[in-house]
Protein backbone atom coordinates (compact mmCIF):
# COMPACT_ATOMS: atom_id res chain seq x y z
CA UNK A 1 0.00 0.00 0.00
CA UNK A 2 1.26 3.52 -1.06
CA UNK A 3 1.57 5.90 1.80
CA UNK A 4 0.71 9.53 2.25
CA UNK A 5 3.14 12.20 1.38
CA UNK A 6 5.89 13.23 4.69
CA UNK A 7 5.50 16.26 6.72
CA UNK A 8 8.04 18.79 6.20
CA UNK A 9 9.31 18.99 9.77
CA UNK A 10 9.85 15.28 9.83
CA UNK A 11 12.64 15.63 6.78
CA UNK A 12 15.72 15.99 6.71
CA UNK A 13 16.24 19.82 5.67
CA UNK A 14 19.70 21.31 4.80
CA UNK A 15 21.30 23.07 8.29
CA UNK A 16 20.62 26.26 6.63
CA UNK A 17 16.67 26.30 5.45
CA UNK A 18 13.86 25.57 8.34
CA UNK A 19 11.36 23.11 6.85
CA UNK A 20 8.97 24.41 4.77
CA UNK A 21 6.20 25.99 6.40
CA UNK A 22 3.15 28.52 4.22
CA UNK A 23 2.58 30.90 7.30
CA UNK A 24 6.61 31.34 7.79
CA UNK A 25 6.85 34.89 7.00
CA UNK A 26 10.54 34.39 6.38
CA UNK A 27 9.68 31.33 3.83
CA UNK A 28 6.89 33.78 2.18
CA UNK A 29 9.16 36.91 1.49
CA UNK A 30 11.38 34.20 -0.19
CA UNK A 31 10.89 30.65 -1.27
CA UNK A 32 12.83 29.62 -3.78
CA UNK A 33 15.12 27.87 -2.07
CA UNK A 34 12.76 25.61 -0.28
CA UNK A 35 10.94 25.14 -3.74
CA UNK A 36 14.28 23.68 -4.89
CA UNK A 37 14.62 21.79 -2.49
CA UNK A 38 11.12 20.13 -2.62
CA UNK A 39 11.32 19.87 -6.36
CA UNK A 40 14.10 17.46 -5.33
CA UNK A 41 13.60 15.77 -2.40
CA UNK A 42 9.63 16.12 -1.55
CA UNK A 43 7.81 16.57 -4.38
CA UNK A 44 4.66 16.11 -2.49
CA UNK A 45 4.69 17.12 0.98
CA UNK A 46 2.34 17.57 4.03
CA UNK A 47 2.74 21.21 5.83
CA UNK A 48 1.08 23.47 7.86
CA UNK A 49 -0.82 23.92 11.38
CA UNK A 50 -2.90 21.66 13.12
CA UNK A 51 -5.89 23.62 12.11
CA UNK A 52 -4.85 24.49 8.30
CA UNK A 53 -3.35 20.99 7.02
CA UNK A 54 -2.30 21.23 3.07
CA UNK A 55 -0.54 18.67 0.82
CA UNK A 56 1.71 20.74 -1.38
CA UNK A 57 2.66 19.82 -5.14
CA UNK A 58 5.67 21.12 -6.70
CA UNK A 59 6.60 19.33 -10.22
CA UNK A 60 5.85 21.00 -13.56
CA UNK A 61 4.34 17.29 -14.77
CA UNK A 62 1.85 17.02 -11.79
CA UNK A 63 0.41 20.47 -10.98
CA UNK A 64 -0.20 21.01 -14.93
CA UNK A 65 -1.88 17.09 -14.75
CA UNK A 66 -3.77 17.94 -11.59
CA UNK A 67 -5.17 21.58 -12.90
CA UNK A 68 -6.50 19.38 -15.60
CA UNK A 69 -8.16 17.10 -13.95
CA UNK A 70 -11.30 18.65 -12.51
CA UNK A 71 -12.89 15.33 -11.65
CA UNK A 72 -10.10 14.58 -8.98
CA UNK A 73 -9.37 18.06 -7.73
CA UNK A 74 -12.40 20.22 -7.12
CA UNK A 75 -12.41 23.89 -6.84
CA UNK A 76 -15.24 23.98 -4.53
CA UNK A 77 -13.75 24.74 -1.31
CA UNK A 78 -16.82 24.94 0.86
CA UNK A 79 -20.28 23.67 0.15
CA UNK A 80 -21.70 25.94 2.58
CA UNK A 81 -21.52 29.47 1.49
CA UNK A 82 -22.47 30.52 -1.96
CA UNK A 83 -21.06 33.45 -3.32
CA UNK A 84 -22.69 34.38 -6.87
CA UNK A 85 -20.80 34.51 -10.08
CA UNK A 86 -17.40 33.66 -8.33
CA UNK A 87 -16.14 31.57 -11.26
CA UNK A 88 -12.70 30.37 -9.30
CA UNK A 89 -14.98 28.07 -7.02
CA UNK A 90 -17.24 26.73 -9.11
CA UNK A 91 -16.64 22.92 -10.66
CA UNK A 92 -18.48 21.83 -13.57
CA UNK A 93 -21.06 21.49 -14.96
CA UNK A 94 -22.12 24.83 -13.26
CA UNK A 95 -18.68 26.17 -14.31
CA UNK A 96 -18.64 25.76 -18.10
CA UNK A 97 -21.74 27.15 -17.98
CA UNK A 98 -21.15 30.41 -16.32
CA UNK A 99 -17.77 30.86 -18.14
CA UNK A 100 -19.24 30.00 -21.30
CA UNK A 101 -21.84 33.43 -19.88
CA UNK A 102 -19.85 35.66 -19.09
CA UNK A 103 -17.17 34.85 -22.10
CA UNK A 104 -19.73 36.57 -23.90
CA UNK A 105 -18.88 40.12 -22.44
CA UNK A 106 -15.08 40.23 -23.87
CA UNK A 107 -16.25 40.77 -27.30
CA UNK A 108 -13.41 41.63 -29.77
CA UNK A 109 -14.92 44.85 -30.19
CA UNK A 110 -15.26 45.33 -26.50
CA UNK A 111 -11.64 44.66 -26.17
CA UNK A 112 -10.19 46.88 -29.15
CA UNK A 113 -12.43 49.86 -27.77
CA UNK A 114 -10.31 49.47 -24.32
CA UNK A 115 -6.69 49.26 -25.78
CA UNK A 116 -6.66 53.44 -26.50
CA UNK A 117 -7.96 53.70 -22.96
CA UNK A 118 -5.27 51.58 -21.41
CA UNK A 119 -2.71 52.74 -23.78
CA UNK A 120 -3.11 56.57 -22.43
CA UNK A 121 -3.87 55.60 -18.31
CA UNK A 122 -0.59 53.50 -18.66
CA UNK A 123 1.65 56.30 -20.77
CA UNK A 124 0.36 59.28 -18.32
CA UNK A 125 0.90 57.19 -15.21
CA UNK A 126 4.89 56.06 -15.97
CA UNK A 127 5.66 60.02 -17.24
CA UNK A 128 4.35 61.04 -13.79
CA UNK A 129 6.52 58.27 -11.81
CA UNK A 130 9.10 59.72 -14.27
CA UNK A 131 8.66 63.18 -13.51
CA UNK A 132 8.93 62.64 -10.00
CA UNK A 133 12.38 61.20 -10.60
CA UNK A 134 10.96 57.46 -9.08
CA UNK A 135 9.43 56.84 -5.91
CA UNK A 136 7.45 53.93 -4.36
CA UNK A 137 6.94 52.22 -7.92
CA UNK A 138 3.69 49.89 -6.02
CA UNK A 139 1.85 52.48 -4.57
CA UNK A 140 2.74 55.53 -6.78
CA UNK A 141 2.58 53.43 -10.34
CA UNK A 142 1.33 50.22 -10.31
CA UNK A 143 -1.35 49.41 -7.59
CA UNK A 144 -3.42 52.97 -8.56
CA UNK A 145 -2.58 52.12 -12.59
CA UNK A 146 -4.20 48.50 -12.58
CA UNK A 147 -7.09 49.52 -10.43
CA UNK A 148 -7.39 52.12 -12.72
CA UNK A 149 -7.70 49.69 -15.92
CA UNK A 150 -10.69 47.27 -14.73
CA UNK A 151 -12.33 50.61 -13.80
CA UNK A 152 -12.08 51.83 -17.33
CA UNK A 153 -12.82 47.91 -18.58
CA UNK A 154 -15.58 48.09 -16.64
CA UNK A 155 -17.07 51.36 -17.08
CA UNK A 156 -16.67 52.83 -13.66
CA UNK A 157 -15.63 56.63 -13.26
CA UNK A 158 -12.06 57.57 -12.90
CA UNK A 159 -13.24 59.82 -9.28
CA UNK A 160 -14.42 56.24 -7.92
CA UNK A 161 -10.89 54.55 -8.38
CA UNK A 162 -9.51 54.96 -5.26
CA UNK A 163 -12.54 53.60 -3.32
CA UNK A 164 -12.83 50.79 -5.38
CA UNK A 165 -9.33 49.92 -4.49
CA UNK A 166 -10.30 49.72 -0.67
CA UNK A 167 -13.04 48.61 -1.10
CA UNK A 168 -11.39 45.39 -3.25
CA UNK A 169 -8.66 45.10 -0.89
CA UNK A 170 -11.20 44.54 1.69
CA UNK A 171 -13.22 41.78 -0.39
CA UNK A 172 -9.71 39.99 -1.28
CA UNK A 173 -9.58 39.38 2.66
CA UNK A 174 -13.20 38.76 3.48
CA UNK A 175 -13.33 35.90 0.46
CA UNK A 176 -10.25 34.35 1.64
CA UNK A 177 -11.07 33.49 4.99
CA UNK A 178 -14.71 33.08 4.11
CA UNK A 179 -13.98 30.49 1.62
CA UNK A 180 -10.48 29.06 2.32
CA UNK A 181 -10.21 29.99 5.72
CA UNK A 182 -7.28 32.21 5.13
CA UNK A 183 -6.18 33.27 9.11
CA UNK A 184 -6.68 36.72 10.63
CA UNK A 185 -8.44 39.41 12.21
CA UNK A 186 -12.20 38.56 10.48
CA UNK A 187 -12.82 41.09 7.93
CA UNK A 188 -16.63 41.43 7.61
CA UNK A 189 -18.46 41.75 4.00
CA UNK A 190 -19.30 45.25 3.95
CA UNK A 191 -16.20 45.84 1.71
CA UNK A 192 -17.63 43.31 -0.64
CA UNK A 193 -21.28 44.78 -0.84
CA UNK A 194 -20.64 48.03 -1.55
CA UNK A 195 -18.24 46.48 -4.27
CA UNK A 196 -20.75 44.46 -5.79
CA UNK A 197 -23.37 47.76 -5.10
CA UNK A 198 -21.06 49.93 -7.23
CA UNK A 199 -20.94 47.52 -10.37
CA UNK A 200 -24.55 47.07 -10.02
CA UNK A 201 -24.76 51.07 -10.45
CA UNK A 202 -22.21 51.11 -13.30
CA UNK A 203 -24.45 48.32 -15.09
CA UNK A 204 -27.41 50.24 -14.71
CA UNK A 205 -25.59 53.12 -16.35
CA UNK A 206 -24.44 51.38 -19.29
CA UNK A 207 -25.61 52.25 -22.46
CA UNK A 208 -28.53 49.77 -23.83
CA UNK A 209 -26.55 47.80 -26.81
CA UNK A 210 -23.54 49.31 -25.89
CA UNK A 211 -20.70 46.61 -27.22
CA UNK A 212 -18.62 47.28 -23.92
CA UNK A 213 -17.24 44.68 -21.29
CA UNK A 214 -20.37 46.45 -18.74
CA UNK A 215 -22.66 46.94 -21.63
CA UNK A 216 -22.74 42.96 -22.31
CA UNK A 217 -22.46 41.57 -18.44
CA UNK A 218 -25.58 44.39 -18.28
CA UNK A 219 -27.36 42.98 -20.88
CA UNK A 220 -26.88 39.25 -19.98
CA UNK A 221 -28.67 40.06 -16.65
CA UNK A 222 -31.10 42.26 -18.29
CA UNK A 223 -32.13 39.15 -20.29
CA UNK A 224 -32.24 37.29 -17.46
CA UNK A 225 -29.28 34.90 -18.46
CA UNK A 226 -27.52 35.80 -15.40
CA UNK A 227 -29.10 36.69 -12.39
CA UNK A 228 -27.95 40.33 -10.78
CA UNK A 229 -26.06 38.47 -8.03
CA UNK A 230 -24.39 36.79 -10.88
CA UNK A 231 -23.74 39.71 -13.03
CA UNK A 232 -22.21 41.77 -10.24
CA UNK A 233 -20.74 39.06 -8.60
CA UNK A 234 -18.56 37.93 -11.94
CA UNK A 235 -17.78 41.67 -12.31
CA UNK A 236 -16.45 41.79 -9.09
CA UNK A 237 -14.61 38.80 -9.35
CA UNK A 238 -12.40 40.63 -11.96
CA UNK A 239 -11.37 43.32 -9.30
CA UNK A 240 -10.35 40.60 -6.98
CA UNK A 241 -8.49 38.45 -9.17
CA UNK A 242 -7.37 41.22 -11.57
CA UNK A 243 -5.88 43.81 -9.39
CA UNK A 244 -3.54 42.74 -7.04
CA UNK A 245 -2.17 39.94 -9.19
CA UNK A 246 -1.48 42.68 -12.09
CA UNK A 247 -0.44 45.07 -9.24
CA UNK A 248 2.37 42.47 -7.87
CA UNK A 249 3.57 41.37 -11.69
CA UNK A 250 3.76 45.02 -12.49
CA UNK A 251 6.33 45.48 -9.04
CA UNK A 252 8.05 42.00 -10.28
CA UNK A 253 9.13 43.11 -13.78
CA UNK A 254 10.35 46.89 -12.50
CA UNK A 255 12.15 44.76 -9.82
CA UNK A 256 14.00 42.98 -12.43
CA UNK A 257 14.65 45.41 -14.67
CA UNK A 258 15.74 47.55 -11.78
CA UNK A 259 18.26 44.93 -11.00
CA UNK A 260 19.16 44.27 -13.58
CA UNK A 261 19.18 47.41 -16.23
CA UNK A 262 20.90 45.62 -19.28
CA UNK A 263 17.38 44.23 -19.85
CA UNK A 264 16.23 48.08 -20.59
CA UNK A 265 17.44 47.86 -24.64
CA UNK A 266 15.25 44.61 -25.19
CA UNK A 267 12.03 46.15 -24.14
CA UNK A 268 12.71 48.71 -27.34
CA UNK A 269 12.97 45.99 -29.38
CA UNK A 270 9.56 44.97 -31.37
CA UNK A 271 8.71 41.78 -29.48
CA UNK A 272 10.72 42.70 -26.84
CA UNK A 273 7.99 43.25 -24.28
CA UNK A 274 6.10 40.50 -24.82
CA UNK A 275 9.86 38.07 -24.89
CA UNK A 276 10.34 39.80 -21.06
CA UNK A 277 7.17 39.56 -19.70
CA UNK A 278 6.56 35.66 -20.59
CA UNK A 279 9.80 34.99 -18.57
CA UNK A 280 9.07 36.98 -16.44
CA UNK A 281 5.51 35.46 -15.74
CA UNK A 282 8.04 32.32 -15.34
CA UNK A 283 10.61 33.23 -13.41
CA UNK A 284 8.53 35.43 -10.78
CA UNK A 285 5.06 34.76 -11.09
CA UNK A 286 2.43 36.88 -8.45
CA UNK A 287 0.35 33.80 -7.94
CA UNK A 288 2.13 30.74 -6.52
CA UNK A 289 -0.37 28.25 -5.71
CA UNK A 290 -3.46 27.23 -6.64
CA UNK A 291 -5.93 25.80 -3.94
CA UNK A 292 -7.69 22.35 -4.62
CA UNK A 293 -9.66 19.93 -2.54
CA UNK A 294 -8.98 15.80 -3.64
CA UNK A 295 -12.69 14.46 -4.06
CA UNK A 296 -11.10 10.65 -4.25
CA UNK A 297 -8.08 9.13 -2.62
CA UNK A 298 -5.40 9.85 -5.60
CA UNK A 299 -2.20 9.05 -6.08
CA UNK A 300 -0.04 12.09 -6.54
CA UNK A 301 4.07 11.09 -7.62
CA UNK A 302 4.34 7.51 -5.37
CA UNK A 303 2.02 9.38 -2.73
CA UNK A 304 -1.22 8.86 -2.03
CA UNK A 305 -3.23 11.96 -1.42
CA UNK A 306 -6.65 10.94 0.42
CA UNK A 307 -10.24 12.57 -0.53
CA UNK A 308 -10.89 15.72 1.31
CA UNK A 309 -7.28 16.63 1.36
CA UNK A 310 -6.72 20.70 0.76
CA UNK A 311 -4.24 20.83 -1.94
CA UNK A 312 -1.83 23.25 -2.75
CA UNK A 313 -0.43 23.10 -6.47
CA UNK A 314 2.41 24.94 -6.57
CA UNK A 315 2.85 26.78 -10.14
CA UNK A 316 5.34 29.20 -9.07
CA UNK A 317 7.88 26.02 -8.47
CA UNK A 318 6.26 24.09 -11.15
CA UNK A 319 7.78 27.55 -13.38
CA UNK A 320 11.25 26.64 -12.01
CA UNK A 321 11.24 22.68 -12.43
CA UNK A 322 14.46 21.38 -14.17
CA UNK A 323 12.50 18.55 -15.76
CA UNK A 324 10.72 21.22 -17.36
CA UNK A 325 12.96 24.60 -17.95
CA UNK A 326 16.91 24.60 -18.84
CA UNK A 327 18.58 26.41 -16.14
CA UNK A 328 15.58 27.46 -14.59
CA UNK A 329 16.45 29.82 -11.87
CA UNK A 330 17.92 32.03 -14.80
CA UNK A 331 15.67 35.00 -16.31
CA UNK A 332 16.12 34.57 -20.06
CA UNK A 333 13.44 36.20 -22.66
CA UNK A 334 13.03 34.01 -25.36
CA UNK A 335 13.92 30.58 -23.88
CA UNK A 336 12.97 28.18 -25.98
CA UNK A 337 10.51 25.94 -23.26
CA UNK A 338 7.29 26.96 -23.27
CA UNK A 339 4.81 25.57 -20.80
CA UNK A 340 4.73 28.42 -17.84
CA UNK A 341 1.66 27.68 -15.20
CA UNK A 342 1.76 31.65 -14.42
CA UNK A 343 -1.96 31.92 -15.46
CA UNK A 344 -2.69 28.12 -14.67
CA UNK A 345 -4.27 25.10 -16.56
CA UNK A 346 -7.36 23.52 -17.41
CA UNK A 347 -11.18 25.20 -17.19
CA UNK A 348 -9.86 27.90 -14.59
CA UNK A 349 -7.24 29.21 -17.07
CA UNK A 350 -6.84 32.73 -15.91
CA UNK A 351 -10.00 34.71 -18.27
CA UNK A 352 -7.89 37.77 -17.49
CA UNK A 353 -4.63 36.97 -19.20
CA UNK A 354 -5.62 38.76 -22.56
CA UNK A 355 -5.95 42.27 -19.90
CA UNK A 356 -2.83 41.21 -18.01
CA UNK A 357 -1.08 40.55 -20.92
CA UNK A 358 -2.12 43.78 -22.47
CA UNK A 359 -1.29 46.23 -19.81
CA UNK A 360 2.30 44.67 -18.55
CA UNK A 361 3.63 44.74 -22.18
CA UNK A 362 2.41 48.23 -22.73
CA UNK A 363 3.97 49.19 -19.36
CA UNK A 364 7.14 47.57 -20.91
CA UNK A 365 7.15 49.07 -24.37
CA UNK A 366 6.07 52.66 -22.12
CA UNK A 367 9.16 52.48 -19.99
CA UNK A 368 11.69 51.41 -22.93
CA UNK A 369 10.48 53.84 -24.77
CA UNK A 370 10.94 56.83 -22.26
CA UNK A 371 13.63 55.61 -19.36
CA UNK A 372 17.28 55.84 -19.31
CA UNK A 373 17.82 54.23 -16.03
CA UNK A 374 15.89 52.89 -13.59
CA UNK A 375 17.82 51.59 -9.90
CA UNK A 376 16.76 50.61 -6.81
CA UNK A 377 16.67 53.35 -4.07
CA UNK A 378 19.33 53.10 -2.18
CA UNK A 379 17.76 54.55 0.90
CA UNK A 380 14.85 52.64 1.22
CA UNK A 381 14.63 48.35 1.45
CA UNK A 382 12.22 46.94 -0.87
CA UNK A 383 9.22 45.63 1.32
CA UNK A 384 8.16 41.83 0.58
CA UNK A 385 4.32 41.13 1.05
CA UNK A 386 3.77 38.65 3.51
CA UNK A 387 1.02 37.50 5.94
CA UNK A 388 -2.55 36.70 4.47
CA UNK A 389 -3.46 33.68 2.14
CA UNK A 390 0.17 33.56 0.93
CA UNK A 391 -1.33 32.43 -2.43
CA UNK A 392 0.37 35.80 -3.92
CA UNK A 393 4.22 36.70 -3.78
CA UNK A 394 5.54 40.04 -4.71
CA UNK A 395 6.30 43.79 -3.28
CA UNK A 396 4.64 45.76 -0.92
CA UNK A 397 6.51 48.23 -1.54
CA UNK A 398 9.28 48.83 -5.01
CA UNK A 399 11.25 52.36 -3.72
CA UNK A 400 12.79 53.32 -7.02
CA UNK A 401 14.85 55.82 -8.79
CA UNK A 402 14.03 56.52 -11.80
CA UNK A 403 15.57 58.81 -14.77
CA UNK A 404 13.53 59.54 -18.05
CA UNK A 405 15.70 59.32 -21.51
CA UNK A 406 16.18 62.16 -23.94
CA UNK A 407 13.83 60.85 -25.98
CA UNK A 408 10.46 61.32 -23.36
C1 LIG B 1 -0.46 38.83 -14.08
C2 LIG B 1 -1.73 38.84 -13.73
C3 LIG B 1 -2.55 37.61 -13.44
C4 LIG B 1 -2.16 36.36 -13.06
C5 LIG B 1 -0.76 35.83 -12.85
C6 LIG B 1 -3.36 35.56 -12.91
C7 LIG B 1 -3.39 34.23 -12.55
C8 LIG B 1 -4.51 33.45 -12.52
C9 LIG B 1 -4.52 32.03 -12.24
C10 LIG B 1 -3.30 31.20 -11.91
C11 LIG B 1 -5.81 31.60 -12.32
C12 LIG B 1 -6.30 30.17 -12.14
C13 LIG B 1 -6.86 29.95 -10.77
C14 LIG B 1 -7.18 28.50 -10.45
O1 LIG B 1 -6.97 27.62 -11.30
O2 LIG B 1 -7.60 28.24 -9.32
C15 LIG B 1 -6.63 32.74 -12.65
C16 LIG B 1 -8.00 32.71 -12.79
C17 LIG B 1 -8.77 33.84 -13.00
N1 LIG B 1 -8.30 35.12 -13.24
FE1 LIG B 1 -6.39 35.71 -13.34
N2 LIG B 1 -4.45 36.35 -13.19
C18 LIG B 1 -3.99 37.61 -13.52
C19 LIG B 1 -4.76 38.69 -13.91
C20 LIG B 1 -6.12 38.68 -14.02
C21 LIG B 1 -6.92 39.79 -14.45
C22 LIG B 1 -6.38 41.15 -14.90
C23 LIG B 1 -8.23 39.41 -14.37
C24 LIG B 1 -9.49 40.15 -14.70
C25 LIG B 1 -9.61 41.41 -14.88
C26 LIG B 1 -8.24 38.03 -13.89
C27 LIG B 1 -9.39 37.29 -13.68
C28 LIG B 1 -9.40 35.94 -13.40
C29 LIG B 1 -10.63 35.17 -13.24
C30 LIG B 1 -12.04 35.71 -13.33
C31 LIG B 1 -10.22 33.85 -12.99
C32 LIG B 1 -11.13 32.65 -12.74
C33 LIG B 1 -11.31 31.86 -14.02
C34 LIG B 1 -12.10 30.59 -13.81
O3 LIG B 1 -12.23 30.15 -12.67
O4 LIG B 1 -12.59 30.03 -14.81
N3 LIG B 1 -6.95 37.62 -13.70
N4 LIG B 1 -5.81 33.86 -12.77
Amino acid sequence: MIAEAPWSRDLDWPADLPPFDPFDRTIQSDPYRHYAWMLEHAPVLRAGSPESRFVFISRHAAVTAGLRDASAFSSVMRTDVAVPGFLLNMDPPQHAEMRRLVSRAFTPRALAAVEPVITARVTAGWRRFLAQGGGDAIEDFASPGTIGVICDVLGIPDGQAAQMRAWTNESIDHLGQVLRGVPGEAVGRAGYDALLDAISAAMDRAARGEDSVIGNLAALRDEGVLSRAEAAGFAGLLFTAGHETTTLMTGNCLDILAREPGWLPLLREPDGPSAFLEEALRYRPPVHRLARVATRDIEVGGALVPAGSNIRFMVAAANRDPRQFGDPDRFMPRRAEAGSAAFGYGIHLCIGAWLARLELRLILGCIGATTERLAPDPDRAPVPLTGGAFATVGLRALPLRAVPSARA
